[in-house]
């Protein structure tokens, strides 16, 4: 049973460069908070529609929990652009091409065409395969932030490394989720690999035009978007590296592929138990 926390964050002190003297990376890493509102809040509306139609009580329950945890991420990332707007930071000329993607393209009656109703169970059924590729990409890049040497040395704000820890901890919880849901629903390997192709090809387009257009928005314009930049903070192990990446993708491809072998559980249960938003929220929940 996934456990739905309700953190709650406090933007206020949080400046633009969270990582100190690294505008770059955070750059890089804030494309999450471009992405994930409108990407989260698709998937939570996917999944509802999937749930009724697994038959499997376990993994029905799964689905559930793993609605709601999404639906708290993208409403807590969402928060992060309204203080940005505060900062001065305007994101509205980004948002168009996202809400194309998850409203019209990926929509429950793509382009406003209503789906035939031979079709309507395989178009949530896909749609669930396409959330399955994208959690791989969440899920490993949850393992690359929950190891304790990620940001360590860099001093980032600690309310922001607190989203990004709950967020990971979660992601590497629920991370075999839509992929079991999108095999209970029959989409078969074919399809499902490659629906991650497209995934992992729009995930590439969207970041790299994600940190250009930060890198523009900031009002500071202290950074430009560059290769050169993303490959010193891989060397310093603040950002993945192309290599991992590239062994990311490949690993899905593998004949036994499977989500749920990815995780040192007890890691996750030790950052939920540090976190300071988490335990904040228990607090919360318990003096009800
Ligand atoms: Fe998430
Ligand atoms: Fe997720």
């Amino acid at each position: 049973m996934l456990e739905v926390r309700h953190p709650r964050f406090q933007w206020h002190d949080t400046p633009l460069d969270w990582i100190p003297g690294d505008p770059h990376t955070t750059k890089v890493i804030d494309v999450l908070h471009l992405l994930l509102p409108a990407g989260e809040r698709w998937m939570a509306r996917v999944m509802k529609q999937a749930a009724p139609l697994i038959e499997d009580a376990a993994l029905r329950s799964d689905v559930e929990g793993f609605l709601r945890q999404e639906a708290w991420h993208g409403r807590s990332h969402a928060q992060v652009v309204e203080h940005w707007k505060e900062l001065g930071v305007d994101v509205a000329a980004y948002a168009p091409q996202i809400d194309w993607l998850f409203d019209v393209l990926l929509a429950d009656k793509p382009f406003g065409k209503r789906v035939p109703a031979w079709l309507r169970t395989r178009w949530i059924a896909w749609r669930v395969a396409v959330i399955a590729a994208i959690e791989h990409y969440t899920a490993v890049l949850a393992e690359f932030a929950l190891d304790p040497a990620f940001l360590a040395g860099a001093n980032p704000d600690p309310m922001m490394l607190d989203l990004i820890l709950w967020h990971a901890a979660e992601e590497a919880e629920h991370g075999h989720v839509a992929f079991e849901a999108s095999i209970a629903l029959g989409v078969g390997g074919a399809a499902r690999r490659l629906l991650f192709a497209l995934v992992t090809a729009a995930l590439w387009y969207e970041w790299i035009r994600g940190v250009r257009f930060l890198a523009r928005a900031d009002p500071n314009r202290r950074v430009r978007a560059s290769w050169r930049e993303f490959f010193r903070a891989a060397r310093q192990g603040r950002l993945p590296t192309l290599g991992a990446a590239l062994r990311w993708s490949i690993s899905y491809y593998k004949p036994h592929y499977n989500p749920r072998k990815q995780f040192a559980t007890t890691r996750v249960r030790e950052v939920l138990a540090r976190s300071p938003a988490v335990s904040a929220a228990r607090v919360h929940v318990h003096s009800r």
